[in-house]
């Protein structure tokens, strides 16, 4: 199994990638850290506690990042998340305790007691927890294995025409994490955007009948509502999923290499991924864009790691 972090701000699809990650035998998940993004670090901490509790995750760090962007206000995304940033489940009192270090902190621990090439980074909320890692341990960028991050796209946007919500709220952070020269896979709106929840996805996670499948069901169910509403969305994309299921089988993504870059000056196009898909790539690129999902294979794994939660 692949060693990960999920860096991450739950969120209805954050949750889900929370879900696969514990369930699926080919990811060791061995630390969560959160970040403010869909709602306040307070609030995503909570959420991301409660989970761990619906999903049965014990026995490993969780640690709380940063409230603020680097350098922008803080915007969260209500109308999506609702005001809990989790709306629609009713959440557990969490029993875990956090780790006491900063996210920022235990990412770069973790990492560096680790050998080299052992852990892959996978954040699926804005990207400043890594930027402050990176600043605070310049090392880490030889040690990771790869970074496989849910924002951006290629041709599409959803917070502006182009930009995406986890790249634009920070988007000096992300021009950190793109620019370090480690691998990193981007996997943004043009590949989640095939990760719809259709009725069939969601019949089959019913039909488990666990409490995580429950719980699961729940968090659909509002996600799609509030796609529907606010994004004419027939079904639900389900993102961050999609960058945990790429690290357990690249054979269900169709990713290719390119130069990526973050735009933060626009004035029409803050936050942009900037992809150059002229091609060929130039030697030595270390960016790739993911461009295609094999829809069934990725439920058929989202689906399998509920059945294996159980009932905890
Ligand atoms: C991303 O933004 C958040 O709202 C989701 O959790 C996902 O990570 C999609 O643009
Ligand atoms: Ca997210």
């Amino acid at each position: 199994p692949t060693k990960i972090i999920l860096d991450c701000d739950p969120g209805h699809d954050d949750a889900i990638a929370l879900l696969l990650a514990w369930g699926s035998s080919e990811i060791d998940l061995v630390a969560v850290t959160t970040v403010g993004g869909n709602q306040t670090i307070e609030k995503v901490t909570r959420n991301a506690l409660s989970i761990a509790r619906i999903a049965g995750i014990a026995g490993i760090p969780f640690a709380r990042g940063a409230a603020h962007p680097l350098l922008r206000p803080v915007e969260v995304a209500g109308e999506i998340h609702g005001d809990s940033g989790l709306d629609g489940p009713v959440l557990p009192e969490p029993t875990l305790e956090l780790d006491p270090r900063h996210a920022a902190q235990l990412i770069i621990d973790t990492v560096m007691a680790a050998e080299p090439g052992e852990i892959t980074l996978v954040p699926t909320g804005p990207l400043t927890n890594i930027a402050l890692a990176l600043r605070l341990e310049p090392a880490i960028v030889d040690r990771v294995r790869e970074v496989v991050l849910m924002g951006g796209g290629a041709h599409l946007g959803n917070w502006s025409a182009v930009a995406e919500f986890n790249i634009v709220v920070d988007p000096e952070a992300a021009a950190i994490v793109f620019e370090a020269g480690w691998p990193v896979t981007m996997v943004g709106l043009d590949l989640t955007h095939q990760a719809l929840a259709t009725d069939d996805v969601v019949a089959a996670i019913r039909a488990i009948g666990t409490g995580p499948a429950r719980f699961a069901d729940e968090v659909m169910d509002f996600f799609a509502s509030s796609y529907k509403e606010v994004q004419g969305f027939e079904h639900p994309p389900v993102h961050d999923p999609c960058a945990v299921a790429y690290v357990i089988d690249p054979t269900i993504v169709r990713a290719v290499p390119a130069p990526i870059v973050v735009e933060m000056r626009g004035e029409h196009t803050l936050g942009m991924t900037v992809v150059d898909l002229r091609g060929p790539a130039p030697a030595g690129t270390r960016t790739k864009v993911a461009l295609e999902l094999d829809h069934a294979r990725f439920w058929a794994l989202v689906i399998d790691a509920i059945r294996n939660l159980g009932d905890p």
